[in-house]
């Protein structure tokens, strides 16, 4: 037997008790005659406690022993006489009589602790070894926990758990496909899933009525913090449902999460705010609603008074940071560099302080009077103590400009903080967004979203004009989920891919079995999806979804412990019909 304990349940009842440990050396130290080494397991560290005096030999040997060697030891349960407060264990140690070395140790490239000196390509190459840290192992008991949960609500609530192909063709979901080559279809490829869509929307047409998976997903896209090309969602669908249906059963779900994982009581309902009000108040479609600062536009009222780098512009708009009007020459240099790095693109920052003693001081004070600054303040509710940074330029940029800006200054004054919780639904997309550059519509979510029914008319006269039957779930600025009533009748959906520019032909290769499905007694359907690795973060107060992932890809997107990607034989590539052109 290779343990009795694991070594974080020994206790001082456990006393005088002969007991079996197995684990890893965490670490030894020699003290004269003793040596305590350190003991640990996925359940956590015990103290052993070997003696020069009484078995020379045996504290010979344990010396000789590196950290993270694998050893077993019997010994007896002691009581401390210098206790560790801080582990569960720390009132008891073990006196060792025997000693077995189950298996050797090179000293590790990073150190084994909370505080690893490992940077993340070193952690990464040697995962296996950065998942024996706490942190790391918290965080996958974290997200094992909310996998529990996730399918605990869902089965309650009469969802059942349905596995979809991986190996499909391509579904739009806004990302490039990863493709895989067909052996047995010379020439012919597979695509991986961006997400189960059109599959959970079959199995609505199929009579399932409530669906969910925990899928993986793969997106061939550029990389952030919060992205990774495989992914995992929730992933659910349900049959008869309005919006509001499907946006009650899913807040309920991620209160069961809250509550369930985090011991979080989420109280009242979700606010929700038109994709319209996030964009000119937040300057973005995910607003982070842990504080205010909201943008105020001043394009009417800050034009006209010579200032020609206003004058030109279709947007003038500002925040207001309360109480910072004492900021320096100096900050307000640096968030001027700030708004200006190319990801933010403003060209300049003017700034306005609301003096204490109700006079003004700005960056513009050529071009406009007391009477001016006077009016800025009030449109952006400022008091006497108040700083305004007022961006100007196209408008969508400078919003996206004023956003970056805002959660910068939220960085900077601690108004973001971990522990608090801003939950909200953005609703009411467009349904398409036209991009000049292809000169054609891209569909905001996807192209089986269904539009308001209100505004089925616009599809010939002005598809722009067009509102989705959409929701996007928001937590502190984070999209964790989105989703949207479906399509469900043939005709619209023609419309719908006719208003992305697929021709006839087009249309019926691509979703021809969809569309045919469509012939036979579609449900109204509509789900969601939800970013499993993105609330995992959220949940363990991560910043990149990696540290949540055992086996994550890098930025550029490989896996550097396996190598991969990597080459393929020559015997692979001819037996794929495949021929590399380099
Ligand atoms: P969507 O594309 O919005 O919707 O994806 C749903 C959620 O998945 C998460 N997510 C990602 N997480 C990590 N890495 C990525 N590369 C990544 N891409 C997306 C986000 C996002 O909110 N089929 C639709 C859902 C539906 O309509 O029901 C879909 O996939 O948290």
């Amino acid at each position: 037997m290779y343990r009795t304990h694991t070594c974080g349940q020994l206790r001082i009842d456990h006393c005088n008790e002969t007991v079996t440990l197995s684990g890893w050396i965490q670490r030894s130290r020699d003290l004269g005659g003793m040596t305590f080494m350190d003991l640990r397991d996925r359940y956590g560290i015990t103290q052993l406690v070997f003696n020069m005096e009484t078995n020379a030999d045996l504290c010979k040997k344990a010396r000789k022993l590196g950290r993270e060697y694998v050893i077993q030891i019997n010994g007896v349960v002691a009581e401390r006489s210098n206790k560790n407060k801080n582990i569960p264990t720390g009132d008891i140690e073990i006196l060792v009589d025997e000693i077995i070395v189950l298996n050797a140790s090179e000293v590790p490239p990073f150190t084994i602790e909370d505080e690893t000196d490992g940077g993340e390509e070193l952690r990464m190459k040697y995962r296996y070894l950065d998942l024996r840290r706490n942190v790391m192992k918290n965080n996958l008991i974290l997200r094992h926990r909310l996998a529990r949960e996730t399918r605990k609500y869902l089965d309650q609530n009469d969802f059942i758990e349905v596995e979809t192909p991986v190996l499909i063709k391509s579904t739009p979901e806004g990302a490039r496909d990863f493709v895989v080559p067909s052996r047995m279809n010379s020439g012919q490829f597979y695509a991986l899933p961006q997400s189960p869509q059109t599959f959970k929307q079959l199995l609505m047409i199929g009579g399932y009525d409530r669906y969910f998976q925990l899928v993986k997903c793969f997106r061939d896209e550029d990389f952030r913090a919060d992205r990774q090309p495989e992914f995992t969602q929730i992933d659910c669908e349900m049959a008869f449902v309005e919006k509001q249906d499907v946006m009650n059963m899913f807040e309920g779900l991620v209160k069961h999460l809250f509550n369930g994982v985090l011991g979080f009581d989420m109280e009242g309902e979700f606010p929700q705010i038109t994709y319209t009000e996030a964009m000119e108040k937040y300057g973005n479609d995910k607003p982070d609603m842990r504080f205010g600062m909201l943008i105020h536009e001043l394009t009417r009222m800050a034009q006209g008074k010579g200032f020609k780098v206003f004058d030109s512009v279709e947007y003038i708009g500002g925040i207001r940071v309360e109480g910072y009007a004492n900021y320096t020459r100096k900050q307000l240099d640096e968030l001027t560099a700030f708004v200006q790095k190319p990801q933010i693109g403003a060209k300049g920052l003017v700034y306005v302080k609301c003096n204490e003693d109700g006079s003004f001081k700005s960056s513009v004070d050529k071009f406009f009077g007391p009477d001016d600054l006077h009016q800025w303040a009030e449109a952006l509710n400022a008091q006497k103590g108040d700083l305004l940074l007022i961006l100007a330029g196209e408008k969508r940029q400078t919003l996206h400009a004023l956003s970056e800006l805002r959660l910068e200054m939220g960085n900077r004054l601690g108004l973001r903080d971990k522990d608090k919780f801003a939950p909200l639904w953005v609703k009411d997309f467009p349904l398409l967004e036209y991009d000049a550059e292809t000169n054609r519509y891209y569909a905001m979510h996807h192209p089986f979203t269904s539009p308001v029914q209100e505004d089925l008319d616009y599809f010939e006269s002005d598809p722009a004009k067009m509102r989705a039957e959409a929701y996007d779930m928001v937590i502190n600025g984070v999209e964790i989920g989105g989703g949207s009533i479906r399509i469900h009748n043939r005709e619209t959906q023609q419309k719908m891919l006719k208003a992305l520019g697929f021709s006839d032909d087009e249309a019926s290769e691509q979703f021809g079995f969809l569309m045919e499905a469509f012939k036979f007694g579609a449900p109204p359907h509509g789900g969601i999806a939800f970013g499993f690795d993105r609330i995992a973060a959220m949940f363990a107060g991560e910043e990149s979804i990696r540290e949540v992932i055992a086996f994550p890809k890098n930025n550029a997107g490989r896996d550097i412990m396996i190598d991969s990607p990597a080459n393929i034989s020559e015997v692979q590539l001819k037996e794929l019909n495949l021929k590399l052109s380099q």
